[in-house]
């Protein structure tokens, strides 16, 4: 299996150990999944594994490594909105989906060590299969990170690097040690087998609803479950499974807006912005890695950008939590974000929203 360069096209095995191509463009990596079928599922397999026919594993490396992750339950809410449960996971986030599988993809190449840079939900997954598969493992975050997502981190035997400063210096700050030390970069950006995990959460809801809804609510700050999303939704047009895209609505923090800015100023890449601090830790992205690639999704399937607006976050979450779904702030503002796309664009029926992280992870 290989690697493809995004900027000039270079092709490298998927063993390399380099983060990036030499030219400094993000690796995509060339697989194509065979055909999608609910008969090709391995109903015997609890995990997101069953879908492996589907995502690109070396090896059975998979079986030392899964959690259990994955097969989250989908709610009814209420007549408009159905929720994902996805903090139903080991580390109570979506990363797992996206860390098992990058996770075995080191395994199966032989790591033995790696950095990771996170708002700390993703660093929280990594160091969990990391530890699972007996691979040192370091994870950097920023200050002001919950607690309660540091104190996991380390429970689960890594390190973790508190840096002062916002969420992208923190990653320049990981990304140098790679650069000066050539020490594997576990990262949920850069590692395009991050995406071969998050593509499931779409695989589950199509086995769960034997359809997909007509809208679906994602929150974009790296874009990581976005990318899933719009992977495996591709794969099952292609395959013939849905007829048409759903309504992809993509959120931003109104605090930290760099693709919806981008998109609305006609631009192929993130806008310039100054991130101000929001209780949405987990979007607060000011330099999307992969702008371009988010943004040509955007424009080729008529997705449309929405604000999480800041003051009604926690508002979200208590109308969450009153009905027993205690949801991080984060997550509130996927609520948040879907009740002001109805404020603009009308009712909104059909609606899938994912609960991608665990409320006890953000009370501090
Ligand atoms: C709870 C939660 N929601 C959404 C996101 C955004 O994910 P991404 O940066 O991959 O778009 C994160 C990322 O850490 C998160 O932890
Ligand atoms: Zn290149």
């Amino acid at each position: 299996m290989n690697f493809k360069c995004a900027k000039c096209g270079k092709i490298t095995s998927v063993s390399t150990r380099a983060p990036k191509c030499e030219c400094g463009g993000l690796w995509k990596l060339e697989f194509q999944p065979p055909k999608f079928t609910l008969e090709d599922v391995d109903k015997d397999e609890w995990s997101l594994f069953r879908y492996r026919k589907f995502i690109a594993l070396e090896d059975d490396s998979w079986k030392d490594i899964s959690l259990g992750e994955g097969m989250t339950p989908i709610v009814r809410f209420n007549e408009d909105v159905l929720l994902k449960m996805d903090y139903f996971m080991p580390t109570l986030s979506f990363k797992d989906r996206g860390a098992a599988v990058l996770v075995a993809h080191c395994k199966a190449i032989g790591i033995d060590s790696v950095v990771q840079d996170s708002s700390g939900n993703a660093g929280n997954a990594v160091a969990a299969y990391c530890g699972k598969a007996g691979i040192k493992c370091e994870i950097f975050v920023p200050e002001g990170t919950s607690p309660k997502k540091i104190d996991m981190i380390k429970a689960h035997g890594s390190k973790v690097n508190v840096v002062p400063g916002n969420r992208d210096h923190c990653a320049d700050v990981c990304r140098a040690k790679v650069e000066d030390e050539g020490v594997y970069y576990a990262n949920h950006v850069y590692n395009p087998f991050f995406y071969e995990g998050t593509k499931t959460y779409i695989y589950e809801a199509y086995e769960q609803l034997h359809r997909i809804p007509e809208n679906i609510v994602v929150p974009v700050g790296n874009g990581t479950l976005f990318l899933g999303v719009m992977h495996a939704l591709e794969h099952l047009l292609e395959s013939g499974c849905i007829d048409h895209m759903p309504q992809i609505i993509a959120l931003q923090s109104e605090k930290c807006d760099p693709l919806m800015k981008g998109y609305e100023e006609g631009l192929d890449k993130a806008a310039e912005v100054s991130p101000e601090p929001t209780l949405a830790e987990g979007i607060a992205i000011g330099k999307p890695m992969r702008d371009q690639e988010i943004l040509e999704y955007v424009r080729k399937y008529g997705i449309r950008f929405i604000h999480a607006p800041e003051e009604k976050i926690l508002e979200a979450r208590a109308e969450l939590a009153s009905k027993g779904i205690y949801c991080e702030h984060t997550t509130a503002a996927n609520y948040a974000a879907y009740k002001e796309y109805c404020h603009v664009y009308g009712k909104t029926p059909d609606c899938l929203i994912t609960m991608c992280g665990a409320g006890l992870k953000s009370d501090h």
